[in-house]
């Protein structure tokens, strides 16, 4: 198989899956990170961003569904964790609308034309921070109410493009519907389609365990396993094993 180890990698500080991925996400890679709700998106999304300000990468963390002190104020007890990431302003919890008053929209994003705004807004701020992290938890809530799936599909090819040309290194978290039974109803998706990279996180029933999946499933500018691995969200962080050690 042909190597592609040109591209520059963005270590996500998550050792099992840097291994998995031979270093980490390619720079400049918008990734989704989709299953469904208790899976662990968050945890993943959490140690991605403090991983990479504590290794110096100024990283914003935007949410679109809960205020951002009380994602803050449920972090666990990492012990990778420095709060004065968050006073230097090296780590950057922000809400939707906080983006766009930064360009004087008031509000929460109800129309194509503000989301589209968002992500004018959203470059500037890169640019003049010199952002070289982002997360977006979660992405497809930002379209609840939105009937129009072009409106995701083209915010969605300008974020792609934006961290390409920027050299800014993305994950959106996308939820996958719980009644839709299957841990794979992401895969035919446009979100999942237009990404550099699709992860996801799953269930698997063990005995009297549930456990958390994880499975790389495409990452451009990687060759990687398609395996599926267990993974254990801990104070150390995500832990990653294979799955089929010990028998299913
Ligand atoms: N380090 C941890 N140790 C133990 N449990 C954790 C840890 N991190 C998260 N959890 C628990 O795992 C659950 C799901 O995590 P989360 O990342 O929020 O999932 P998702 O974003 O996919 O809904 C939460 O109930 C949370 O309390
Ligand atoms: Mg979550």
């Amino acid at each position: 198989m042909a190597k592609s180890q040109e591209r520059e990698k963005c270590a996500t500080g998550i050792e099992g899956l840097d291994s998995i991925l031979g270093g980490g996400f390619p720079v400049g890679n918008m990734v989704l990170v989709t299953g469904v709700p208790g899976v662990g998106k968050t945890s993943l999304s959490l140690e991605f961003a403090i991983r990479g300000a504590a290794g110096g990468e100024r990283t914003i963390y935007i949410t679109t569904i809960e205020r951002p002190e009380k994602l803050i104020a449920s972090v666990p007890e990492y012990d990778f964790f420095d709060r004065d990431l968050l006073e230097s302003g090296m780590l950057r919890f922000m809400e939707v609308s906080e983006l766009l008053e930064s360009s004087s929209i008031y509000g929460r994003p109800e129309t194509r034309e503000d989301i589209m705004r968002f992500g004018e807004a959203l470059s500037r701020h890169i640019e003049e921070n010199n952002v070289r992290r982002l997360v977006i938890d979660s992405f497809s809530a930002m379209f609840y109410g939105f009937d129009d799936g072009t409106i995701s599909r083209d915010l969605l090819l300008m974020i792609s493009e934006m961290m390409y040309e920027k050299g800014c290194t993305a994950i959106l978290v996308a939820d996958v519907d719980p009644s839709s039974h299957c841990d794979m109803a992401v895969t035919a998706t446009i979100e999942s389609i237009i990404s550099d990279g699709v992860i996801v996180l799953g269930n698997h029933q063990r005995r009297s365990d549930l456990l958390r999946t994880m499975q790389v499933l495409k990452m451009k500018g990687a060759s990687h396993s398609r395996s599926k691995y267990v993974i254990d969200l801990t104070t150390v962080g995500i832990l990653v094993t294979p799955l089929l050690r010990g028998g299913t």
